[in-house]
């Protein structure tokens, strides 16, 4: 089984204020994934456009001072969470116009976290489908929280990918993003950024920091946060560019693309 994570940034216009989807990158990677054959599959998408600039307006997550603030924020957690199953409606449409039985599953109504980490999800009718050769399509959302203060967090589709890929044991994680993979600094900002063939721990790199645009749930930083727990876990992943023709389709069929997150390896003495 393999897990795979489209950013919002591929998916979605990241740096639109009103919710815009990219239709061109959806259609090919859609296309790519039905060509690639890939028996059973995960997909799990960001929200871009379709969430963060609601999250940072209403607030989700931060601490809630007064009733007017927590009712604001509870409009907020109303809209986004309309809005991001607009976007996965969008994707999911795409998919099954390559063939691809997907089927949608809304985090917020079987996820809830606690201090804003997963606290419980119920697998079950994920491992069903799977069973079944239905392809799950899940999505960054926004989630109750159990943490009295909190109440309401914003769930990554990168901390969706972590628990899956613990819980689920994947063969492979790939992540699509914007981006050839990681590298030494952000490449958007400096053009002497290298690229990284694997990534082991947050000091392989000089620096890292969120992404360019309003994303409240880490950029790069919170993504390879996820995936370096993951690694710990035994489970690879490995992120390329899904802007670029063909390389999710080489990917799902095997082939090592981009910037793998992957343990250590230990020097045996001897
Ligand atoms: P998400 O689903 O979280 O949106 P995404 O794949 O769309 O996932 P972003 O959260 O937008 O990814 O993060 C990718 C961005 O991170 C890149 O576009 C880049 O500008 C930025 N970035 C910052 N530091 C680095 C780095 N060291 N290497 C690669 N990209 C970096
Ligand atoms: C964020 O999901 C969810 C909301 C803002 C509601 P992601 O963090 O996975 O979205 P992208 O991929 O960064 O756009």
């Amino acid at each position: 089984m393999i897990i795979l994570k489209l950013g919002g940034s591929v998916i979605t216009k990241k740096e639109a204020t009103e919710p815009t989807a990219d239709y061109e990158n959806l259609d090919r990677i859609a296309k790519e994934i039905g060509e690639s054959s890939c028996q059973k599959l995960i997909i799990i998408h960001g929200a871009g456009s379709y969430g963060h600039p609601f999250a940072k307006k209403y607030g989700i997550g931060d601490t809630s001072e007064n009733r007017e603030d927590l009712q604001r924020k509870k409009r907020g957690f109303c809209i986004i969470q309309d809005s991001v199953k607009t976007l996965n409606r969008i994707v999911c449409e795409h998919l099954r116009k390559y063939g691809i039985l997907a089927v949608s599953l809304q985090p917020s109504s079987f996820i809830i976290t606690r201090n804003t980490r997963i606290y419980y999800g119920n697998l079950n009718l994920i491992k069903k489908y799977l069973y079944l050769r239905f392809v799950p399509v899940l999505y960054g959302d926004v989630v109750l929280d159990l943490e009295e203060s909190i109440k309401m967090a914003v769930l990554s589709g990168d901390q969706i990918t972590r628990y899956l890929g613990e819980h689920l044991k994947p063969e492979k994680v790939i992540l699509g993003s914007d981006v050839n993979g990681i590298y030494t600094k952000n490449p958007k900002k400096y053009p002497d950024a290298q690229l990284i063939d694997h990534v082991s721990s947050l000091d392989d790199l000089e620096f890292i920091e969120g992404a360019t645009t309003a994303d409240v749930t880490g950029g790069m930083g919170g993504k390879l946060l996820e995936l370096i727990k993951l690694a710990d876990l035994g489970i690879e992943s490995e992120i390329l560019n899904a802007a670029k023709p063909d390389l999710i389709k080489r990917a799902l069929q095997g082939e090592r693309i981009g910037t793998v997150i992957k343990v250590k390896e230990k020097k045996i003495k001897g």
